[in-house]
């Protein structure tokens, strides 16, 4: 979509951290907002700080739930009229060590970063392309469906899922003029690890790990890293350029170190394959 201007954009987890940054650069960019989130005070917050120069709005909404996106895409509608650019962005961490991640945790987790990715895309796509005039989807993963770092953990999981469902959605709409995007972020300054104050009652309460235990350390350095990661800002603008040029992939993070993470992957799957061919062939 090279042309923002006078389109409409609608980002959930628009109150916070990525979502909000996105939001104030599509709204630089000339585009309504509809920024959508589970956090009322948040939210209002938001609209309030963007609201000045821009046309914005925010709606409340719950991602896990599909009527909840669903109403909240036809309050975008009623104000807005047709949406062009949709970012399931909300997003949740939680997990522990291997032995003490509860079902509940994983039920949360995959329910907000999968399942939201899921109902945003099946809420907005019969729309972006029934209206025809061209569209894109942002979907928010992140490094953790990249690499193998965190192992055994529902963030991976459902992050890697994300990339997997974008990657075959770019395929498929490519010939309907439509975009997608999958922004696979390192550590970003935002609220993250404070998912916990958005947990609804259902996946009753999050469970902190020991913090002398091996993942208590383990959660402890990675929100350090959180604190002293990106500004958000940068994220956003990457992702604009993104969208203008149609790219598929946006990585913030292109250290040696990160790099290295995807090749040791890559190569360990590119081996055990070239060994599943050699014990195949007659001749090897
Ligand atoms: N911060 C990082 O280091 C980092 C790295 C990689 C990927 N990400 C991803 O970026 C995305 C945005 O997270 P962030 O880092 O800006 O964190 P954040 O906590 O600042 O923002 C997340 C937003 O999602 C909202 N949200 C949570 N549950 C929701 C629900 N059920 N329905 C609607 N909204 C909900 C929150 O209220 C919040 O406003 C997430 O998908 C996250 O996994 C973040």
């Amino acid at each position: 979509m090279h042309q923002l201007a006078g389109k409409t954009a609608f980002v959930t987890g628009g109150a916070s951290g990525i979502g909000l940054a996105l939001g104030r650069a599509f709204a630089e960019a000339g585009m309504k907002v509809m920024l959508a989130d589970i956090e009322a005070g948040a939210l209002e917050a938001a609209v309030k700080s963007l609201a000045n120069d821009a046309e914005v709005r925010g709606v409340l909404c719950d991602v896990t739930e599909p009527e909840s996106l669903e109403r909240a895409a036809k309050a975008a509608f009623d104000a807005f009229g047709n949406v062009h650019l949709v970012c399931n962005n909300a997003g949740v961490g939680g997990g522990s060590g291997i032995d003490e991640i509860s079902l509940q945790t994983w039920r949360w987790v995959l329910d907000v970063n999968l399942m939201g990715v899921v109902h945003g895309i099946r809420t907005f796509l019969p729309h972006i392309r029934g209206h025809g005039e061209g569209g894109h989807i942002v979907n928010t993963a992140s490094m953790a469906g990249m690499n193998s770092g965190l192992g055994f953990s529902p963030y991976a999981a459902s992050k890697f899922a994300v990339v997997n469902i974008s990657e075959g959605l770019a395929k498929q709409l490519a010939p309907l003029g439509i975009g997608v995007t999958v922004l696979c972020p390192g550590f970003v300054r935002t609220r993250i690890w404070q998912a916990g104050r958005n947990r609804q009652e259902r996946y009753g309460p999050a469970h902190r790990p020991d913090p002398e235990s091996a993942a208590g350390k383990l959660t402890a350095q990675l929100a350090e890293l959180g604190q002293s990661g990106l500004d958000p800002a940068d994220v956003a603008a990457q992702v604009l350029a993104a969208i203008r040029d149609n790219e598929l992939y946006v990585f913030t993070h292109h250290s040696r170190e990160w790099r290295a993470e995807l090749e040791d992957r890559f190569d360990a799957i590119l081996a055990a394959m070239d060994k599943a061919a050699a014990r195949a062939s007659p001749t090897g």
